[in-house]
């Protein structure tokens, strides 16, 4: 072990020894215990068979005034976008220029509700009640022609519109990890390791950059 190593190995036993010994002090006057309403307001995540979703509940027609009056003003009447993000319409994924909406990308119905309700209105996030986020919600799947006029949303409902991208996601990284371990003697060096094959080589990483400008008009 070289010495800045050694150096290093002792820094970080001091660390955690520190570390340890601080677990085993009953305070240090900072801060103060979180309450259960507070870690309550910040558990707010839905997952997508709708655990976690909150009660309540919100029709199509109840969705499209609250849209009207908290997004339209950037993402469009009925969804189209334009400086912002399109969220409805005839959105495809095939093709060169794919088009991301609601319908044509998101996998579940209820992370749409999850993400408004922590991340929108973008000025305000997570300021909307669970009636407004569940109704707005709805209207949104409806404009993607996902559930009907009458629909209503709420934590039971939700998780069973089932998304038409689900599939289309890639749940387990097929690329292969790395097995390596540190050099401590002997090593090789450095000017002789030579760059056999890359990601993209391998084809198990998409490329960045080249398909789309063979496509510009010569
Ligand atoms: C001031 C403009 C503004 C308002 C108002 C607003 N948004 Fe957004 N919205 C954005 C921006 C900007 C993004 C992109 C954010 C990002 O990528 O991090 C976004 C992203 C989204 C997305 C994700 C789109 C995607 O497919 O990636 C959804 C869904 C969405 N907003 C819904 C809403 C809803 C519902 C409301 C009303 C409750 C709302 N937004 C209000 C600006 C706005």
């Amino acid at each position: 072990m070289s010495s800045s190593r050694k150096l290093l190995a002792l820094v970080a036993a001091g660390l955690f020894s520190s570390a340890a010994a601080h677990a085993a002090e009953p305070s240090l006057g900072l801060g103060q215990t979180a309450t259960p309403e507070q870690i309550a307001a910040w558990n707010i995540d839905a997952r997508p068979d709708g655990v976690g979703l909150p009660e309540g509940k919100g029709s199509v027609s109840d969705g499209d005034d609250a849209y009207q009056e908290n997004c339209a003003m950037c993402h469009g009447t009925f969804g189209e976008g334009g400086k912002y993000p399109r969220l409805a319409g005839e959105g495809k994924l095939t093709g060169d220029r794919p088009e991301q909406t609601v319908g044509s990308f998101w996998p579940y119905s209820v992370t749409l509700f999850d993400f408004i309700n922590r991340a929108m209105p973008y000025p305000a996030p997570h300021s909307l009640p669970p009636e407004k986020v569940y109704a707005i919600t709805a209207y949104i799947l409806n404009q993607n022609n996902l559930v009907g006029d009458d629909f209503v949303a709420d934590k039971n409902s939700l998780p069973k519109v089932k998304m038409p991208n689900e599939g289309g996601f890639i749940w387990k990284d097929p690329r292969p990890d790395t097995h390596d371990s540190d050099c401590m003697k002997n090593c090789r060096p450095v000017a002789s390791v030579k760059i056999s094959t890359t990601a993209e080589g391998s084809r198990v990483t998409p490329r960045t950059t080249g398909p789309l400008d063979t496509d510009i008009p010569q």
